[in-house]
């Protein structure tokens, strides 16, 4: 056995691979501010419909009784049907179906999550998420809607054996439920179709903020987004006010993102959408070019509630996370490499712990090439042991299962898991 003593700096870097998502933009690492800062005066426009919360209760009544009011003109097919659109090129199952999933997948959220689905309506996100396994609380003020949604994960149930009870429901605006028995145990908080009806968007995400554990996500999505002066939209949501008497008050892009900052929240983000298959002859286009909707007509957005100490996840932060490996021992033994490893966090990014299978954590993978885009590597990552805050250490002992490696060099890697490569590579000399 050669033992190799080796030391290197690894830092972020962009990178794409099979089975990879794009990481998130670069954010800057600051601290947070106090969830219980008091907002800085906004200025301009804020919501179509900006002091709703005079009219609370009247509007919380619209809510509650609007299924039966659709139901009197139209039943209950679409609600029951939600998202299946029959309609050439099915735009609503499309638009809202890519949403969701592009939310879910983008929040990384662990196996089992606890995700609340505000405005859950008549349940077919929440259906989505017990499918993939979360626990999800759906709450939405109309008892109706639940009914509706609570028949239709029995279905589900009946059809895939998943639990129905992997849901649970609550009746009551998320301004006034009480959900003392959630703060900081939520992963996620979903907003799909439901934010321009919140009455009180202070008081509701204040609240979302404090019901996420440190580090979750909320999200926003099929929500349109205001620009003053938009008549045709504007004359739309007065119908449609006038009709059932409920909240139709979407936010411009500058009042949301105040409002989430005010509450305390960090890297709010707003996304394109895109989706779907293009010609190569599309390749060089420009992202906005292929969206899903125009940016500037909707609000795809994420947000995080900060971690302890105002740090982030590596996931989630590239240019802030760097490492320095060291090789203590390592020896080819049977067709796997045998190593023992020194890992630094040299960054200012938290390392999570690793839960399987492979999520968040930062792992070292054994490859062929030093590159970014090459593929061959060992067939198991190793992951931490334990969260690494920056300027912590932790030794790594592993077998890397790699007898295609054997013959020739290759190298140890870092991997934020489901979001980069970190840059830089060691060659392990034998
Ligand atoms: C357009 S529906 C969307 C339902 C569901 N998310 C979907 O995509 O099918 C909006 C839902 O928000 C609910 N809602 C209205 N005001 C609310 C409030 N203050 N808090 C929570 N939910 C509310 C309504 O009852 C309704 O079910």
């Amino acid at each position: 056995m050669r033992v190799a003593r080796l030391r290197r700096m690894f830092a972020g870097q962009l990178a794409r691979g099979v089975g990879m998502l794009l990481p998130k933009p670069l954010g800057v690492l600051a601290p947070h501010p106090p969830a219980t800062a008091a907002p800085a005066d906004f200025t301009g426009p804020k919501r179509y419909v900006p002091a709703a919360s005079q009219n609370f209760a009247t509007l919380r009544s619209a809510a509650e009784q609007y299924p039966q009011a659709v139901a009197e003109t139209e039943g209950f097919g679409w609600m029951r049907r939600k998202p299946y659109d029959p309609t050439q090129g099915h735009p609503h199952f499309f638009q809202g179906m890519y949403a969701i999933l592009n939310a879910v997948q983008a929040m990384r959220l662990p196996p089992g999550a606890l995700v609340m689905d505000v405005g859950s309506g008549p349940g077919w996100v929440t259906q989505i998420l017990v499918g993939l396994g979360y626990r999800v609380v759906a709450l939405d003020p109309s008892e109706k809607m639940n009914d509706l949604a609570r028949r239709r994960l029995q279905g589900f149930e009946a059809m895939t054996g998943v639990a129905a009870d992997a849901a649970s429901f609550i009746t009551a605006t998320l301004e006034e439920a009480d959900l003392a028995a959630y703060l900081a145990q939520v992963d996620a908080v979903m907003f799909h179709e439901a934010l321009h009806h919140v009455i009180d968007e202070r008081a509701a995400l204040g609240k979302v903020f404090a019901l996420l554990r440190p580090g979750g996500c909320v999200s926003v999505s099929g929500e349109g987004s205001w620009t003053p002066g938009d008549t045709q939209l504007e004359r739309s949501l007065d119908a449609e006010m006038a009709r059932y008497g409920t909240l139709e008050s979407p936010f411009t892009r500058p009042y949301l993102r105040h409002v989430l900052a005010a509450a305390g929240f960090e890297d709010i983000q707003f996304h394109l959408g895109v989706n779907g298959i293009f010609a190569e002859a599309q390749a060089r286009m420009e992202l906005h070019q292929v969206a899903n909707t125009p940016a500037a007509a909707s609000h795809a957005l994420l947000a995080r509630r900060p971690m302890a100490g105002g740090l982030r996840p590596a996931a989630a932060d590239p240019g802030q996370t760097t490492a320095e490996i060291t090789v203590v021992s390592a020896a080819w033994e049977q067709g796997g490499l045998v190593v023992r490893v020194r890992l630094r966090n040299t960054g200012r990014t938290l390392w999570p712990a690793h839960v399987p299978p492979m999520h968040q954590g930062v792992t070292l993978a054994l490859t062929r090439h030093a590159t970014a885009t090459d593929q061959m590597e060992a067939a198991n990552r190793c992951p931490l042991p334990q969260p690494v805050p920056p300027g912590g250490e932790v030794v790594l002992d592993w077998r890397f299962e790699a007898p295609a490696l054997e013959e020739g060099p290759c190298y140890l890697r870092l991997v934020a898991e489901q979001a980069y490569w970190l840059q830089g590579a060691l060659r392990v000399k034998l």
